[in-house]
């Protein structure tokens, strides 16, 4: 069985529900305080074992390849200031993984742009990873892990899913299972997109981690275009599922849903609270508003 040694980060998007701010700047380049969300995404990967990371960008997105390069003459210069510690992180986030770029040069969907780093991937597993949904297991593996450690027993592509709110089922692909979750997991039978909340299979809903076989990519040639003309990654993967068992688990970890403007702030805010340089303060700044609300 051929290992997973390679992840996809689709990042060509165009961000609408960000704008203004992402009129010039790559919505996965906003920072959850001080950190791009694309670098929680990349240290995912790292911390999954990953080998090499393909970022999927348009040319509107050189952004993303300058925060990843390295950058000798800036890392001496804070040096010389007397800032070797911002040196270090720096080079870390230049040093830590192996990336390569693809181009979408035109924006057609998730499908699409995945299509796009076909011969990137190659005749190999992997995993994708999408930016909008940011999801920490404090303490545990992190979720691209626990799904490559289900491929590893079964050979199996994984679809990553967590039960969402009845409210929020209809702004979700989710899922049909051929019979229970049994050990946070069963066999995908159907992808429903944005059903209403009667017409829901489930409330499982498929939240941003793909582990595909490359089967995919066949499936992804033959998908016609569907809604607004984009090639739907959902559409490809419900034909792989006629052909192979694909696998739907309920990963553990607390997703952020920071594509969203709201799940952004949830996120910022959270985070605020786990950072020892923020956390009184932060707290303190809350109890404030509490008490003259
Ligand atoms: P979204 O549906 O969130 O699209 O894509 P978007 O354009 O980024 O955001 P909005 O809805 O306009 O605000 C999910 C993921 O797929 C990537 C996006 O970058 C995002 O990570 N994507 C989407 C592409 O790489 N190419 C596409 O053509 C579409």
């Amino acid at each position: 069985m051929k290992q997973i040694k390679k992840a996809l980060i689709p990042a060509a998007g165009l961000g609408t529900r960000f704008l203004p701010a992402t009129k010039a700047l790559a919505k996965e380049m906003l920072p959850i305080i001080d950190i791009p969300t694309l670098q929680y995404q990349v240290k995912e990967a790292v911390d999954s074992g990953i080998e090499e990371i393909i970022l999927i960008i348009s040319e509107a997105k050189e952004d993303i390849k300058k925060h990843f390069a390295r950058n000798e003459e800036y890392e001496q210069y804070l040096i010389e200031k007397g800032k070797p510690e911002y040196a270090e992180c720096i080079k870390n986030i230049a040093t830590m993984a192996k990336i390569s770029y693809v181009y979408q040069y035109e924006q057609k969907g998730l499908g699409h742009a995945v299509l796009c780093a076909k011969e990137a991937v190659g005749d190999e597993p992997f995993v994708i990873i999408l930016g909008d949904d940011l999801i920490i297991n404090e303490n545990g593996l992190p979720v691209s892990k626990q799904m490559i450690d289900i491929y590893n027993e079964t050979g199996c592509s994984v679809i990553g899913c967590q039960q969402v709110a009845p409210e929020n089922v209809n702004k979700y692909g989710i899922m049909a299972l051929k019979g229970e979750l049994n050990n946070r997991r069963a066999i995908l039978k159907d992808m429903v997109e944005k059903p209403d909340l009667d017409k829901a299979p489930s409330r499982l809903a498929c939240l941003g981690r793909y582990l595909l076989t490359p089967g995919i990519f066949k499936e992804l040639e033959n998908t016609k275009p569907g809604k607004g003309g984009e090639i739907q990654l959902t559409d490809a993967i419900k034909s792989l599922a006629l052909k192979e068992d694909v696998i739907v688990y309920d990963f553990i970890g607390r997703r952020y849903d920071v594509g969203d403007k709201y799940g952004f702030v949830e996120a910022t805010i959270d985070f605020a609270l786990k950072r020892d340089d923020m956390k009184d303060k932060v707290l303190a700044h809350i109890k404030e508003l509490l008490e003259n609300k």
